[in-house]
């Protein structure tokens, strides 16, 4: 029978378990209404909006296979999804719940859900047997009760068998028993009969209890009838009677001579706890005499169901940044013994940043317990044990992946805070002078990196005519050929930044050097000789040995060695009045000059930088010899104090040579760690030499 009136809303509890509150709501529902009929308009009862029903994933979680309950989320009703019999779902509990969770999330919300499943009358009282036969001795006193086989009902309370009546009749009343829910009768005696014959059968009435499982064949117990009549009177023959429990039948058969019963199925307690054999014991007297008796087994629970653990993931992913205590999953665990066997534990067995959380009787929520971080760890493995408390115990394990997202939680990283980048001078233009590199531990758009310029505070610089960058790939381009003469040193800051949102960003400092080439000849200053004219000195001929004639002055726009000077003099043949300080630049005499010394004396002086190639420029001077000293006049006339003295620019030039290269190869140790390095020679430092090498002032 179906029927679809009768849903009406009982209570409404709501109670705090836990963080993620949990909240108890109560419906009832009669049994066999059709499927889609309302239980409760369940998100007026949570107090949740109805547009965030959908946006918020609400969703019903049932315990078990079959999904009873769903939910509509545009209209917030809670509904019957399939059908509820209550007689299937509850046999003959009296109180019959189907209990659901309702979750939520943003927060994350966990509803406990009581379906009370009311029972309808849909099933009519019957008697096994339609014709019971009660024999009864004549000499019975009236007053005597006398049972007969019930009727039976598969509705339970008072849609159950509630009350036997007799139809009338002068020797019987019957009397109604009620025990319980349960009702039995017995017909009285009114008035004592007579028949000739005397006959009965004594039954013993026993109740028993047996373990479930039983091997096929194990005697249950043994039924002991007696008659005291003789010969086949008193021979008695067991069956067992159907009362429209055809399990039992299947379970149990007797044994028609010795009475006993024995077990023909498998019996499960998780089936049918209990079971009521009626017995029929008859003699093979003429008429034969009968009685029945009532044998009631109960079952006795063996813990022969392991734990059942139902995962149900509340998050497809979980963010690495999610906050602790927020729940990930419901574990429900279903056991399906009863008393202890079926009470049951349940724990997390590795090391994980999770914890269980009880919400109730065999519901957990998995909870993060520990900050995540995906970079360390990106996926779990989640071993969730269940062990209830029978004896010996059973347990099960589940294992659950947890995913854990990436969130943008790293910014690029350069390896230093400083990059250095050496450039020869007068390199091509469009060159990869350098590719600077930021690794991100992110992944994807959140690992992605460009880089870019930062903007210079000090904008004397117009960088966008010197480098460009790839934003890419990070190599750094000249766009100009250097002159190291115009600009030694620039800086400027490169920024990478990731994808994510919001982008992280670090930077670093490029300091690019350029390195000098040999590519300034030698500048002759002093004597001053204007397009090719001959300068001329003149000297008396009575000066002595050592006489200084003139001072070669030139300078050289590089730097280090490439602007290390030498001096070099060639004299006409077999001439050899005079020599030069090859680093002084001072043209002075060897020796007294003798008659057949000629007078006029063309010299020409070389002077060479000490670049690879070295560059060098010529100077010519006449040394004329006079006899009269008033003669000697020259601009260029600085006699030094102290003969052969270094000259000035090449003390400095040497001091800056040696300091900028133990710098240098202090700074390259340091720099690169290359062991190698400490052994280069000492030529091969100085092409490098440049980035201090301007402490040398070129413009005397
Ligand atoms: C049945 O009971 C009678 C009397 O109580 C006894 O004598 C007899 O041995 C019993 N039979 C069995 C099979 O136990
Ligand atoms: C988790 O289990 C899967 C499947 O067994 C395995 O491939 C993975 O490596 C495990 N992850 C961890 C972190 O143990
Ligand atoms: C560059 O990075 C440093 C630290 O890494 C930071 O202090 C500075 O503000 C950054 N500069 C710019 C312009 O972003």
């Amino acid at each position: 029978m179906r029927s679809s009136f009768g849903i009406f809303m009982v209570v409404f509890l709501l109670e705090c378990y836990w963080e993620a509150v949990s909240g108890q709501l109560s419906y009832s529902v009669s049994e066999e209404v059709n499927t889609g009929t309302s239980v409760g308009n369940i998100a007026k009862d949570l107090n949740i909006n109805i547009n965030e029903l959908e946006t918020r994933g609400f969703q019903i979680v049932s315990g078990s296979k079959r999904k009873y309950f769903d939910v509509n989320l545009k209209t917030g009703f809670l509904y019957v999804n399939e059908r509820l019999d209550r007689e299937e779902l509850c046999a003959k509990a009296t109180k019959c719940t189907v209990n659901v969770e309702a979750v939520i999330n943003n927060p994350l919300k966990l509803y406990r859900l009581e379906i009370n499943v009311v029972d309808m009358n849909d099933n009519a009282p019957f008697f096994s047997e339609s014709l019971q036969s009660l024999n009864i001795a004549e000499s019975t006193m009236p007053g005597a009760k006398f049972g007969f086989i019930g009727a039976s009902d598969l509705d339970v309370g008072k849609n159950g068998v509630n009350t036997y009546k007799l139809s009338p009749n002068d020797h019987f009343s019957l009397e109604n028993h009620k025990v319980g829910t349960s009702v039995s009768a017995q017909l009285v005696l009114q008035k004592a009969l007579d028949r000739e014959k005397q006959a009965t059968i004594k039954l013993t009435v026993t109740a028993t209890r047996i373990p479930e499982n039983l091997p096929v064949g194990t005697t249950v117990l043994v039924l002991n009838a007696t008659d005291p009549d003789m010969d086949l009177n008193a021979e008695i023959e067991y069956s067992l009677r159907s009362k429209g429990q055809d399990h039992v039948l299947d379970l149990f058969h007797i044994d028609p001579k010795t009475g006993a019963i024995l077990v023909r199925g498998e019996i499960d307690y998780e089936e049918n706890p209990a079971f009521e054999i009626h017995v029929q014991a008859s003699d093979k007297g003429q008429p034969p005499m009968s009685a029945d008796c009532k044998v009631l087994v109960e079952v006795v629970d063996i813990n022969d169901n392991a734990p059942e653990i139902t995962f149900t993931s509340l998050l497809n992913t979980v963010k690495e940044d999610t906050t602790v205590g927020t729940a990930i999953a419901l574990v429900s665990i279903l056991d399906k013994d009863g008393g202890e066997n079926g009470i049951v534990q349940a724990t997390i067995a590795n090391e994980t940043p999770f914890k269980l959380d009880t919400n109730y009787k065999n519901y957990y929520s998995l909870v993060l317990n520990g900050q995540l971080d995906r970079e360390s760890y990106s996926q779990y493995n989640v071993t969730i044990v269940a062990t209830d408390e029978g004896s010996p115990p059973l347990s099960s394990t589940n294992i659950v992946t947890v995913h854990v997202s990436d969130v943008n939680d790293n910014p690029p990283r350069f390896s230093g805070d400083i990059v250095n980048i050496y450039v020869k001078e007068n390199s091509l233009t469009g060159t990869v002078i350098k590719t600077v590199t930021a690794t991100d531990a992110d992944i994807d758009q959140n690992g992605r990196v460009s880089y870019t310029f930062l903007p210079s505070n000090v904008d004397s610089l117009p960088l966008s005519t010197m480098v460009n960058i790839n934003s890419e790939t990070g190599d750094i381009v000249s766009l100009q050929s250097f002159n190291y003469e115009e600009l030694k040193t620039f800086q400027f800051k490169v920024q990478a930044t990731d994808s994510g949102v919001p982008p992280l960003s670090s930077n670093v400092t490029v300091n690019v050097f350029i390195l000098d080439e040999n590519d300034n000849s030698p500048t002759i200053l002093a004597p001053y000789s204007e397009h090719g004219s001959v300068n001329s000195e003149n000297i008396p001929y009575s000066a002595e040995a050592g006489y200084f004639v003139a001072k070669i002055r030139a300078v050289d726009a590089d730097s280090g060695y490439n602007a290390l000077l030498s001096y070099h003099l060639s004299e006409p043949k077999g001439n050899s009045l005079f020599r030069i300080g090859t680093s002084t630049g001072e043209i002075r005499t060897k020796r007294r000059m003798s008659d057949n010394d000629l007078k006029t004396h063309p010299l020409v002086v070389l002077v060479s930088d000490n670049g690879e190639p070295s560059l060098s420029a010529t100077v010519s001077i006449d040394v004329v010899v006079v006899e009269n000293t008033a003669d000697i006049q020259t601009q260029f006339r600085h006699v030094p104090i102290k003969e052969e003295s270094f000259s000035d620019l090449n003390l400095y030039l040497l001091i800056a040579i040696v300091s900028v290269s133990v710098i240098f190869l202090l700074s390259v140790c340091l720099h690169v760690g290359f062991l190698m390095s400490l052994f280069l020679s000492h030529s091969e430092c100085t092409y490098f030499t440049t980035p201090h090498g301007d402490t040398v002032d070129h413009g005397i």
